[in-house]
């Protein structure tokens, strides 16, 4: 018995205390769940968030359980494919406006559990049998956001991210090795006087004179800690500062030589590797040039590239990244999700899942990251209980593999 008989949506909060949707999906005894998150710096060609004026989500639950759940009555949920075929004519719009793609996102990912909660298969097997793809690791690296600005934490840093990126295949010590590097970074700043509260991925949040001094600050914390095998990486989401032609970054403008310039001296200076949107949503030929300026960075497109099976395709035979973001609310449906995947592996891309800014307390991401072997799993600061569970579940998966 593997046919929808009922789709239920409620309002739950995320972390950041705004509104969002629980979808449930039951399919006999069946039952499988999804609590879908919400970006706040998002890319232009995302699957759009259908919201209330007041940025309620009555509407979306309305599309849930008046619209969705009648279409799919009887809907078998172990075809992933077709039951997303259905979900996506359904809504009719190309950035699935009409229904939204938090409703459809939602139903897609809460079927895909009650299908392996029929078929008595982990998640991991059941994500498995839907695609198959060349894995970049066993289990996948962590980046770990330790210090927020952008978007994420107004008055602070410019830069949206600055992570660290773990090394080891034991996900348990990996973990271990973020939350040192959190705390020693914390006295650290104490010690420095400077005060830090927590933007919305969970790390330190601050105000800076420059863009190197956080970059300085978590560089001394890692090297502290004495931790082999740790890099750096960066979010710049550079899309959030960029306006009429130009970069504004504390008061400065930067053209885009001034930029790349100064993302190879974090790289000389403070070992940056790892370097997410370094320039605005379509400037694929800017990540192309600076890739060859400095060969040593692992340049990752996310809001360049929106989980869209097509933009990595491009962007990968323009040698613009060798890494994406995969965030499955970006584009709407599971099996586009996979399929993004499927196309960056297919083109030699790293795949990094990753949670969103507003998130819930669902681990669904580690899942799809260990299934796949992925290359990285990128959910903010393990203190924030919302990101630590996807971190905690990954540490699960990989402890038991029978369980797989
Ligand atoms: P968002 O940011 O979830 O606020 O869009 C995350 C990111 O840019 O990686
Ligand atoms: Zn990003």
């Amino acid at each position: 018995m593997n046919g929808i008989t009922a789709i239920h949506a409620e309002r739950i909060r995320d972390s950041r205390g705004k509104a969002t949707l629980r979808i449930i999906v039951e399919a006999g005894d069946a039952r499988g769940a999804f609590d879908v998150p919400s970006g706040a710096s998002t890319g232009s060609r995302e699957a759009h968030e259908l919201r209330d004026d007041d940025g309620g989500v009555t509407r979306a639950v309305h599309a849930v359980e008046s619209e969705i759940a009648p279409a799919l009555s009887g809907t078998d949920v172990t075809k992933q494919r077709a039951l997303d075929e259905l979900l996506i004519s359904l809504d009719g719009t190309p950035r699935k406006e009409r229904l939204g793609g938090n409703a459809l996102i939602g139903v897609s990912i809460a079927a895909a559990r009650a299908a392996a909660s029929s078929l008595h298969i982990s998640l991991v097997a059941h994500l498995r049998s839907l695609a198959s793809m060349m894995p970049s690791r066993e289990t996948p690296r962590l980046f770990v956001n330790l210090i927020n600005g952008g978007k994420h934490a107004e008055g602070g840093s410019p830069i949206q991210e600055h992570q660290i990126v773990t090394e080891t295949d034991n996900i348990a010590q990996a973990l271990q090795q973020a939350e040192q590097v959190e705390r020693v970074l914390g006295d650290i700043l104490e010690a420095r006087g400077i005060l830090a509260r927590r933007g919305d991925e969970g790390g330190y949040a601050f105000s800076v004179n420059s863009i190197d001094e956080p970059f300085a600050l978590l560089g001394e914390a890692v090297r502290t800690c004495n931790i082999p095998g740790l890099s750096l990486g960066a979010d710049a989401a550079a899309s959030s500062f960029f306006n009429d032609g130009a970069y504004h970054v504390l008061g400065e403008s930067y053209d885009t030589a001034a930029l790349s310039a100064h993302y190879r001296s974090l790289h000389e200076t403070h070992g940056l590797i790892f370097l997410e949107d370094p320039f605005h949503e379509d400037a694929v030929p800017d990540f192309a040039a600076l890739k060859t300026a400095q060969p040593a960075f692992i340049l990752i497109g996310d809001d360049l590239t929106t989980t869209n099976a097509e933009s990595i395709r491009a962007a990968a035979k323009q040698h613009a990244i060798q890494a994406v973001i995969i965030k499955p609310n970006q584009i709407g449906t599971l099996t586009e999700t996979i399929e993004a995947m499927k196309v960056a592996r297919e083109n030699s891309v790293h795949c990094i899942v990753s949670h969103r800014s507003g998130e819930t307390h669902d681990d669904f991401i580690a899942d799809v990251a260990y299934a796949f072997g992925a290359y990285g799993l990128k959910a903010g600061a393990p203190s924030a209980p919302e990101r630590k569970v996807k971190y905690e579940r990954l540490v699960e998966i990989s402890h038991d593999r029978a369980h797989t």
